[in-house]
């Protein structure tokens, strides 16, 4: 592995770990995206992919939101897409603008036209020399997050072959198909680890499993076709550190819309943070969890465009009830309970950031 320079600002890593902080650590998902100016300036020349498979673009972009918001921002996450893993297993996928797969798999033997056994190296290595560039580009200001799609997600995604309101064609295999989507989901939970140990060993200090889709799934199907994928990855990527000696590492699971499962997330899903959407009070998540893991969350994106009043009383509001009885935080993550989206102004974002400082403070 590389010599990367040290690490000055460990709060996301402390936090992750359960440990009371000084202040909750902040970071936003997609927070290198379309609503950066300079995002925008780089992205006009290149096309969406390319930019992911070019280790120099994947780290230009990652580094800006670091250099923007510096001193403000504790978190830094590889620019790259979920879908890469898709697109390794041996599928087509454009981004225009939304993400879109010419030839989804429509019937169980359409499975057999995917890549086995993926060699990560070889197919996804771009990603891992991006880690590489992007943490000694980061010059140890904050750590770097690595990060894959949930099997369901992806599952979903290479079946309906691009979003869906009602996701009929990927539960369609779920209840036609049981056994062939479990094999399926199992085949890219696979790769998923490989990919996730990668990434570890090329820089990645925290890994985000991101389960977009979980909350279109009953409880029921959670727990059969979602949640034994998410288990086999952290345990099997646990494994597969500690027989390298590679020292362990934070995980996290955002799994979007699944609060149901909370309790037995935190319970024995192998995550030591879980991720929360906006439909759930912090407080009360607080108390489903009972200590066992660290949360990171949630205020509703779309708080960002009621401009810097609402955005302040949301975060005060927020941090209050992340609090524990003595007015301190701890094992909680600041962040939004999903993507921030492209409208958003990047100054708004900054008030953001500051109003955490301030009110997350002991
Ligand atoms: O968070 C970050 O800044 C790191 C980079 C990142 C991107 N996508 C860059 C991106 C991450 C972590 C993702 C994850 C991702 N991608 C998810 C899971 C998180 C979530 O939001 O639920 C999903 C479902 C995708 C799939 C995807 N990629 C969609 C649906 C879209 C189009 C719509 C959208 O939200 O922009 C993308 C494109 C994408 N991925 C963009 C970026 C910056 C915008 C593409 C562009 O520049 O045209």
């Amino acid at each position: 592995m590389v010599e990367f320079p040290p690490l000055r600002n460990d709060l996301l890593l402390r936090a992750a770990r359960g440990e009371k902080t000084e202040r909750a650590p902040v970071w936003i998902m997609r927070q290198a995206g379309r609503y950066l100016p300079e995002f925008r300036a780089l992205r006009a020349d290149h096309e969406f992919f390319e930019i992911c498979r070019t280790p120099e673009l994947a780290t230009e972009i990652t580094l800006q939101p670091i250099r923007r918001y510096s001193g403000l921002i504790d978190a830094s996450i590889i620019f790259s897409d979920i879908l890469v893993i898709p697109q390794a297993m041996g599928m087509e996928v454009l981004m225009n603008p939304g993400p879109s797969f010419p030839d989804p798999l429509n019937i169980p033997a359409d499975v057999s036209k995917l890549r086995q056994n993926v060699d990560v190296e070889k197919e996804l290595g771009y990603v891992f020399k991006a880690i590489t560039q992007t943490r000694i580009g980061l010059k140890g200001e904050v750590p770097l997050i690595g990060f894959c799609g949930a099997p369901w997600t992806l599952f979903a995604y290479m079946i309906e072959g691009g979003g869906s309101k009602t996701f009929t064609k990927a539960k369609t295999w779920l209840f036609k198909y049981p056994e062939e989507s479990k094999a399926l989901l199992l085949q890219i939970a696979d790769v998923c680890v490989d990919f996730l140990v990668g990434q570890v060993k090329a820089g990645a200090q925290l890994l985000q499993v991101f389960d977009s889709w979980a909350g279109e799934l009953s409880p029921l199907d959670f727990s059969l076709f979602s949640l034994p994928t998410l288990k086999h990855i952290s345990k099997s990527v646990r494994e597969k550190l500690s027989n390298q000696s590679i020292p362990e590492i934070p995980m996290t699971l955002f799994a979007k819309g699944a609060n149901y499962a909370l309790g037995e997330l935190a319970k024995d899903s192998g995550y030591d943070v879980l991720g929360l959407d906006w439909c759930i009070e912090p407080s009360v998540a607080r108390k489903i969890v009972d200590g066992k893991v660290a949360l990171q969350g949630n205020m509703d994106p779309n708080v960002l465009y009621g401009g810097r009043e609402a955005i302040e009383s949301a975060v005060k509001r927020m941090c209050e009830k992340f609090k524990d009885g003595n007015g301190e935080v701890g094992a909680w993550i600041a962040n939004l309970g999903h993507g921030i989206t492209p409208g958003v102004n990047p100054e708004d974002v900054r008030w953001f950031f500051e109003c955490i400082h301030k009110y997350s403070a002991r």
